[in-house]
Order: structure tokens, then C-alpha cells, then sequence
């Protein structure tokens, strides 16, 4: 593959309307998704399949993976917390599946009810099925630069989980901006202190976009190597259990940038546009 080819996942379907107060019926998440596909993303992140009572707004991810049209191609994918999360995944076919741990013990507790050490133990027998099933597993680390709870994270901290997710047999490494605080000296740190556990080019940077420096993050990554990053359209997201963070870095900016920058993607932007304005019509508030 060209060094100038860069892999966009989608994750708005998921990340960003996991964080919206309003909970958005099924049909129009599978309109967006559908547009989604047609924009050609190599990955769209669909839904989870965690507890409706931690997130209600995605608690309909089995409805949504049996209605979408799935483009041949493209990776549909969820995230799942636990072995009840991968049998929901397997019965609605996702593709691929998205386990996440934390670099931070109360981000942890707060995201998922469990200590670094109880959430990758559940998560053995969930890459187990997905190993049989022969579904790939990517194996997100939170809070990489920020914890909201406990500040400022260390890269050894994140070099721990990034190691003991290896271990388990994760098959991509993404690394969760989850604040949107960083700023490129920290990504520049980051990847510094995970290096000896893997090489830039195998990881996924998912950047939040709070303080507005999440375009200039993904310079600096990518001139380390980094290759494939995470995006939502319209920069929705957030992660209902890190309070103070905003939405993903926005996809159409993202690609904005990287084809001034002379890379390539695959990805039809005006479509993507698309897609963002009927998630925009679906989230707008009803006319009282
Ligand atoms: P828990 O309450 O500690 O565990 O939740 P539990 O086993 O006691 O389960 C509680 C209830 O949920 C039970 O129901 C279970 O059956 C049910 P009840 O008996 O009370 O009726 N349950 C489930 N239902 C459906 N699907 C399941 C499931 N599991 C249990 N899979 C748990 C533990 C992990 C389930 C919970 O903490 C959870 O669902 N957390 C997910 C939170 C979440 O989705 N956060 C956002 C995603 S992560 C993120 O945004 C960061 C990321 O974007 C990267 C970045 O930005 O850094 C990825
Ligand atoms: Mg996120």
C-alpha cells in the first residue's frame, strides 16, 4: 500500500451519537450509515453493543446492523465490552469488533465498572470468539494523553495496556484522544513512549477535537507514520463518561487536509457531506 494512502474510519454512527442527548430513532442511523457506505469509507464503526442502561442511546445496534446495506468493501464494525457484548456482535454479523480498556484506573471504573485489570479480563474470552469466528479485533486505549478524573496520563501507562492487549491478541492498536486536549508535543510523546510495543504504522489514532488542535495532532502523527485515523462526520462525539470532552476531529476536515497534504483516502467527501446533513436533519430538535 502507498505511504501516501491513509485509512478513515468512520466512528460518527457510533461515537458520535453515543454522546447525543436525544436518542435518534433506528431508521434514521441506518440512513446514515447507508450514506455512509456510499462516501466508500474503508471502516464505519456502527454501533456498540454495551448496556442500554450505561448507554441508551445505541441500544438498538442489533436493529441497526440488520438494516443497513452493506456495501461490499467496507468494514462494518462495533464495539463490545463483554462476552454478552460478542454474542450480540456475532448475531448481528458486524465484521470486525472494537474491545476498550483505559490508561487510567477511574476512567476505567467510571466507562466500564471495572479496573484496567477486570476489563481486559473480560475481554479474553470475547477475542476467543472472535479468533473462532474469525472476526479481526481492534483494542482501544482511552484517555492516551488525559484522563478527566485524574489528569495528566503518562506514556508508560498507556505502553502498559498497549503491551497487555498485544498480549490478548488484539490485532490494531487505537489510541483514544478521549479529551481532545492534546496538543502535537504530547502525540509526539505519546508514540515515543509506546514505540518499543509498536510501530506507529500499526496504530489507529482516534482524536477528540476540544480545544480545536485535533488537525494539527494528526500532522504531527502522521509525520511519524501514522496511517489510519478515526473521524466523525460533523465532529459529533463524546464519550458520556469523560465529561468536558467534545466530538471525534471532523471527517471532512480531516479529509480536507489530507488531500491538501497530497494523501489519499478513497473517501468521496461530497458524499460524506451527505451523510452529515441527514444525521443533521435527524438531530435537529422537532418544531414545537
Ligand atoms: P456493569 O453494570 O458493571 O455490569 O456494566 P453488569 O454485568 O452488572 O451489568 C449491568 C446490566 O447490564 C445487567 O442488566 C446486564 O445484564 C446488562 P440487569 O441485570 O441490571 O438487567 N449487560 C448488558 N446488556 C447488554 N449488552 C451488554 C451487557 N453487559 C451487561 N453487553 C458494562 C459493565 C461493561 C456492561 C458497562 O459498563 C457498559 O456497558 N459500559 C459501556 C460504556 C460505553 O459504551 N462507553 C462509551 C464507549 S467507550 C468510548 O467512547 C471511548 C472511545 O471512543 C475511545 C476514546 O475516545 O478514548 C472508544
Ligand atoms: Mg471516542
Amino acid at each position: 500500500m502507498s505511504d501516501r494512502f491513509v485509512r478513515i474510519t468512520e466512528v460518527g454512527p457510533r461515537d458520535g451519537l453515543q454522546n447525543e442527548k436525544q436518542v435518534i430513532p433506528a431508521e434514521a442511523k441506518v440512513a446514515f450509515v447507508d450514506l455512509l457506505s456510499e462516501a466508500r469509507f474503508p471502516e464505519i464503526e456502527v454501533s456498540s453493543f454495551v448496556s442500554p442502561k450505561w448507554v441508551p442511546q445505541l441500544g438498538d445496534a442489533a436493529e441497526v446492523f440488520a438494516r443497513i446495506r452493506r456495501r461490499p468493501g467496507t468494514v462494518y464494525s462495533a464495539l463490545v465490552p463483554n462476552e454478552r457484548g460478542m454474542e450480540g456482535a456475532l448475531a448481528a454479523r458486524a465484521d470486525k469488533i472494537a474491545v476498550f480498556a483505559a490508561a487510567s484506573e477511574s476512567f476505567s471504573q467510571r466507562n466500564t465498572g471495572g479496573s484496567i485489570d477486570e476489563v481486559l479480563a473480560r475481554f479474553v474470552p470475547v477475542i476467543a470468539a472472535a479468533r473462532a469466528a474469525g472476526l479481526p479485533v481492534r483494542g482501544y486505549v482511552s484517555c492516551v494523553v488525559r484522563c478527566p478524573y485524574e489528569g495528566p496520563v503518562a506514556p508508560g501507562a498507556v505502553r502498559t495496556v498497549v503491551d497487555r492487549l498485544l498480549a490478548l491478541g488484539v490485532d490494531e492498536i487505537d489510541l483514544g484522544e478521549t479529551l481532545g486536549v492534546a496538543v502535537p508535543d504530547d502525540i509526539a510523546r505519546l508514540y515515543d513512549g509506546i514505540a518499543p510495543a509498536v510501530a506507529p504504522g500499526r496504530t489507529t489514532l482516534h482524536l477528540h477535537d476540544t480545544n480545536g488542535r485535533a488537525l494539527d495532532n494528526a500532522r504531527a502523527a502522521l509525520a511519524l507514520g501514522v496511517r489510519s485515523f478515526d473521524s466523525s462526520a460533523g465532529g459529533l462525539g463524546g464519550c458520556p463518561y469523560a465529561p468536558g470532552a467534545r466530538g471525534n476531529v471532523d471527517t471532512v476536515s480531516l479529509l480536507s487536509m489530507l488531500e491538501s497534504e497530497g494523501y489519499e483516502t478513497g473517501v468521496d467527501r461530497a458524499a460524506a457531506a451527505a451523510a452529515i446533513a441527514s444525521i443533521r436533519q435527524a438531530l435537529r430538535p422537532a418544531a414545537s
